[in-house]
């Protein structure tokens, strides 16, 4: 007797040729029927006419088979991707947000440049998938994409496939995109104005191939600007992460981002101040590097938690520079990720704006 799970398992030796994901993450197999030896696969491609439906049937007989040669093995068509003709019949490259199944998106802002918003987005990352979530990361800092640097000592370069944009897999199984991989050279500019820069984070989310994630973290561009309120309007949020360092002018970051969150109407989930402190390694005294922490008062204001004070670590800052915030280990993180962990609903993302 074969159980259903054993069946997924063989299926996902089967790849989508353009898309070069497997069909059973891309959600084509949305049911197996068991009868005793005989087996009904539903099959339900994400296009109507799909060019590749004789191969994949053919495939799929071939890949149960290779279990146990059932009775029968019978490959139904779900034809529910009728719904979804295409012009003339043509492949389009993208659109393919239908196949994106994310659970909940959570963006990391800040009122000022380099208080360690890009840190904190690669080390949640790292954190939710070390308790083993499926996560992406979303470099949307597209004039200044610092992401890749933290997760690549090498940086692969992506080359789309004839459907889709596929995010780099970084040691641990985190997909990561970032304009930085499209481009042919590490150090070459983006000097691309609002309307473009919108154009691409829509594409990052309409064309690149996340797949079924639990979570994505988006690093937004620096500051309260227009940078930033363009990418949060481009993608489906469910909350915003607020990091500030003590440097800041607490006041003035309270008020632009309160107000910057009311308009768009998204939630901020918390406050979490980084380069807060500094721990003496040989005698254990916490100084206050940059002055004294303006967290409780900032958040109090807004309403929300302070969700930690992070330590200033220079060897975890070397790892990230080395492209190993895998391999960073920072206590006092574990507090942004239970609250990341926590946040409600599992979230039917809002519709895409237009
Ligand atoms: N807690 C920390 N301890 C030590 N170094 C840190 C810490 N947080 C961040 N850094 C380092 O500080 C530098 C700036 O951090 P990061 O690039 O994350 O800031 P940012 O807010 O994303 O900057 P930008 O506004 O330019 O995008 C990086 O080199 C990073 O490794
Ligand atoms: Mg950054």
């Amino acid at each position: 007797m074969h159980n259903k799970s054993e069946i997924y398992n063989a299926l996902r030796q089967i790849k989508d040729p353009e898309l070069e994901r497997d069909i059973v993450e891309l959600g084509f197999i949305p049911e197996i029927e068991i009868d005793g030896t005989r087996i009904i696969i539903h099959f339900c491609p994400d296009i109507f006419n799909c060019p590749f439906i004789n191969w994949f049937k053919s495939e799929i007989v071939k890949e149960v088979n290779k279990i146990n040669v059932f009775e029968s093995v019978e490959v139904m068509i779900d034809h529910s991707s009728e719904n979804k003709p295409l012009d003339k019949g043509a492949l389009p490259f993208g659109g393919i947000e239908h196949l994106n199944q994310v659970k909940k998106v959570v963006a990391i802002m800040s009122g000022k440049g380099g208080v360690g918003k890009s840190f904190i987005a690669g080390m949640l990352a790292v954190a939710l998938r070390r308790a083993n979530y499926d996560v992406g990361i979303l470099d949307a800092d597209i004039t200044g994409p610092s992401i890749p640097k933290m997760f690549f000592s090498r940086r692969p370069l992506l080359t789309p496939t004839p459907r889709a944009i596929l995010p780099a897999l970084s040691q641990n199984g985190i997909k990561v995109m970032s304009v930085n991989l499209l481009l042919q050279h590490d150090d070459e500019a983006v000097i691309w104005r609002g309307p473009l820069i919108g154009r691409a984070i829509k594409q990052f989310w309409t064309d690149t191939l996340w797949g079924n994630m639990d979570f994505l973290i988006i690093d937004l561009p620096p500051g309260t600007s227009d940078a930033p309120l363009t990418v949060m309007q481009s993608l489906p949020m469910s909350g915003v992460l607020l990091v500030s360092s003590p440097q800041d002018l607490a006041g003035m970051v309270v008020r632009k981002a309160a107000s910057m969150m009311k308009h768009i109407e998204i939630p901020i989930l918390g406050l979490v101040e980084n380069m807060s402190y500094f721990t003496a390694p040989d005698t254990g005294v916490n100084y206050d590097v940059f002055g004294p922490s303006h967290a409780e008062t900032t958040a109090e204001a807004l309403d929300i938690p302070v969700v930690a004070r992070l330590p200033i670590n220079a060897n975890i800052a070397m790892l990230c520079d080395q492209g190993k915030v895998e391999d960073c280990i920072m206590p006092e993180f574990e507090a942004v990720k239970e609250l990341i962990e926590k946040i409600t609903p599992p979230c039917s993302l809002p519709k895409m704006p237009g």
